[in-house]
């Protein structure tokens, strides 16, 4: 197929979010509403993307190279429609092939469905996705015979007629990267809002003989987030799918309602997944591993066979090799944890390398912040963390070592050696009793 350039309005302040932050950099599961657009349309392999900024243009500019650093930003300074946003773009955007044009803030739009319309341009020089919506909608209404498109008429115009026609405007568009251009140069602002539509490059294609096309999609797909309760009824719509598609690949969800998503999260086949876990942002489990009930998991890597949970929280920068086990109430932070390692219950790893088959006791703690700077522990192989330790970092403990429990280490550990480091116990006898006594006779005088 031929190339393809994409172009992303997010130049709007999205006034009815009452925010200070943008509207697309509110967060959809995990990711700002600007990365699900920008995922869409990464699946067409464009040649080129270019995103339109206005409201927040720095932060937005800043979302956006972070999701691709190789897209182009431009400014609409002052946002005079969509017509006037496309036409700030133009000038960086492809001149071969389609340019196709989507929105910041509408997220559920599918490949599959952008794959359509680049099919049904072979046949027009301007293809819109539409959707049926039966309520009244202050959609722009679409002007169509079959799948021939005459005209747009945006709501505000429309006569009560048009305003019957429950043919929408999703706003997707695309066109012929060669003709895109003079159409957008014909768009005038002579309508009911004073604004450029980009919506009028239908009547001006038709107008220079050219044709226009459409076509239809659920309205699901088109669901454009202006408020927070819509933002909040698409994070349950995304769940919901995303759920869905996880089982679907091969996941067992026990409880598929009380699993949270991110846009990003991938899960292997045959992997298990408890009630009540939340994935955030860049995590990945391969086939076969176990997240128990209530864990949360960010920024981590988990591999084929280990376990996790059930309470665990997992931070950016965990990875988990092969049958590691990490159990309750154990936060583990930028640390990498090889084959076969256990840390069964409460205890805090945080800037770690632990070797393989090394056992972590119950309340260990990397003691890894000086209140000022992080320090990293290193743990070798086949190691024994006594309960309680507590590893004052930096420090480095030698492999097949062992450390007395509730020993706080300062010092590094050789190989192989047991470190002590607690104050040694002496017994005194029948001390008990006599102190038992003196408090007992001590509360009746009193
Ligand atoms: C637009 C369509 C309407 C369609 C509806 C679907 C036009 C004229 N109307 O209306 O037919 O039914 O979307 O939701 O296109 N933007 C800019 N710069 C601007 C104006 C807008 O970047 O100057 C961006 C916004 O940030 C937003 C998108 O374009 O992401 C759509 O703008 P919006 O003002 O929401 O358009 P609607 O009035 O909803
Ligand atoms: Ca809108």
């Amino acid at each position: 197929m031929a190339e393809v350039s994409l172009i992303i309005l997010a130049a709007g302040m999205g006034s009815r979010m009452n925010s200070d932050l943008p509207k697309v950099l509110h967060r959809l599961a995990g990711a700002p509403l600007l990365h699900h657009a920008m995922q869409t349309g990464r699946a067409l392999d464009p040649t080129c993307t270019v995103i339109v900024t206005g409201h927040g243009a720095e932060a937005v500019e800043k979302c956006a190279l972070a999701y691709d650093p190789d897209v182009l930003t431009v400014r609409q300074e002052q946002q005079l429609g969509t017509g006037h946003a496309v036409a700030q773009a133009l000038p960086l955007s492809g001149k071969g092939g389609d340019t196709v044009i989507l929105y910041g803030d509408t997220p559920f739009i599918r490949a599959e469905t952008l794959e359509a319309m680049r099919a049904a341009r072979s046949r027009h020089s301007v293809v819109v996705l539409g959707f049926h919506h039966d309520d009244e909608g202050r959609y722009g209404r679409l002007v169509a015979e079959g799948e021939n498109l005459s005209r747009i008429v945006e709501y505000k115009d429309a006569s009560d007629e048009e305003r019957a026609i429950t043919l929408c405007n999703s706003g997707v568009i695309c066109a012929d990267s060669a003709v895109l251009p003079e159409l957008v140069a014909a768009i005038d602002t002579n309508n009911a809002s004073g604004e450029y539509y980009l919506t009028d490059i239908v009547a001006v294609a038709r107008a220079k003989g050219l044709s226009a096309g459409l076509v239809v999609c659920d309205e699901a797909e088109t669901l454009g987030i202006n408020t927070r309760a819509e933002l909040a009824a698409a994070e349950s719509a995304f769940q919901a799918n995303a759920r869905a598609e996880a089982m679907e690949t091969g996941v067992t969800l026990t409880a598929p309602e009380t699993v949270f998503f991110s846009l990003d999260t991938f899960i292997g086949r045959d992997a298990l997944i408890g009630p009540n876990v939340v994935f955030g942002p860049r995590v990945t489990i391969e086939s076969g591993a176990e997240i128990l009930a209530f864990c949360h998991l960010e920024g981590c890597h988990i591999s084929r066979g280990a376990t996790v949970g059930p309470f665990a929280r997992l931070r950016p920068g965990t990875e988990l090799a092969e049958d590691v086990h990490v159990g309750n109430f154990v936060e583990v932070k930028n640390s990498i944890l090889d084959e076969g390692v256990k840390v069964g219950h409460l205890t805090y790893l945080g800037d770690a390398e632990v070797g393989e088959k090394t056992n972590i006791g119950a309340g260990t703690i990397t003691c890894n912040y000086d209140g000022v700077n992080k320090h990293r522990t290193k743990i070798g192989p086949r190691s024994f963390i006594g309960s309680s330790t507590m590893l004052v970092a930096p420090v480095t403990i030698g492999r097949d070592a062992m450390t007395g429990s509730g020993s706080v280490i300062t010092e590094d550990v050789p190989a192989e050696a047991l470190a002590i480091g607690r104050a040694r116990q002496v017994n005194k006898a029948g001390l008990a009793v006599r102190l038992m006594d003196l408090f007992l006779s001590k509360k009746k005088k009193g």
